[in-house]
C-alpha cells in the first residue's frame, strides 16, 4: 500500500508528465507553421514518451493500492520565436522535471516506500538521457546560428526518430482504415 505523502507526490507527478505532452504538442505545431516538420516529428514521439510517463505513475499508484487525481492542467505558452528558443524551453523543462523526480525518490526513501524505488530508478535513467537529448539539440541550434542549409540538415535528422511500438500519435495509427 502506497503512502499519502508519495501518493500526493506522484498524482502530481502525472499533471507535470501530462504538462511534458501538452507543451511538446504545442511545439509540434509551432515546427509544423515553420515547415520544419523534421523537428515537429521528433517533438512527435516525445510527446508521446511523456503521455508513456504519466500512464507509469498511474499504473503503479492503482497497483499499489492508492487512488489516482487527475489534477488540473497548467496552460503552459503556445508561442516561440525560434527553433532555438523552443529547445531551450524543452532542455529547461526536463530540468524541471529532473528535480522534481529527484524528489520523489527523496521521498520514498525517507517514508521508506521501497516499492516505488525501482519505478523511480526508472526515471532517474531516463531523466538522463531526456537532459541530454534536449540539450545536445539546443546546442546544435545553437552552433548552426542563422545557417538554413544546416537547419534543414538537422531538421531531415530529427525525421529519423523512432516511434515506440504501436504509437497513438503515429499519423499511420490514427489514420488506419478503421481507427
Ligand atoms: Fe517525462
Ligand atoms: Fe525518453
Amino acid at each position: 500500500m502506497i503512502g499519502k505523502k508519495l501518493r500526493d507526490a506522484m498524482n502530481e507527478q502525472i499533471k507535470h508528465e501530462l504538462e511534458s505532452y501538452y507543451i511538446y504538442l504545442s511545439m509540434v505545431a509551432y515546427f509544423h507553421s515553420q515547415n520544419l516538420d523534421g523537428m515537429a516529428h521528433w517533438m512527435r514521439v516525445q510527446s508521446h514518451e511523456e503521455q508513456m510517463h504519466a500512464m507509469k505513475f498511474f499504473d503503479h499508484i492503482i497497483e499499489c493500492g492508492g487512488t489516482v487525481e487527475l489534477l488540473d492542467l497548467k496552460q503552459h505558452k503556445t508561442k516561440f520565436s525560434s527553433p532555438l528558443e523552443a529547445f531551450k524551453d524543452a532542455y529547461d523543462h526536463e530540468l524541471f522535471i529532473t528535480s522534481k523526480i529527484h524528489k520523489l525518490m527523496a521521498i520514498a526513501r525517507k517514508e521508506g516506500e521501497f516499492s516505488s524505488e525501482p519505478l523511480l530508478g526508472w526515471f532517474v535513467k531516463e531523466q538522463i538521457e531526456e537532459e541530454s537529448n534536449t540539450s545536445r539539440i539546443k546546442q546544435q541550434l545553437e552552433m548552426l546560428g542563422n545557417s538554413k542549409d544546416g537547419l534543414i540538415m538537422l531538421d531531415r535528422e530529427l525525421a529519423t526518430r523512432a516511434w515506440p511500438a504501436g504509437s497513438c500519435l503515429d499519423p499511420l495509427s490514427y489514420n488506419a482504415p478503421g481507427a
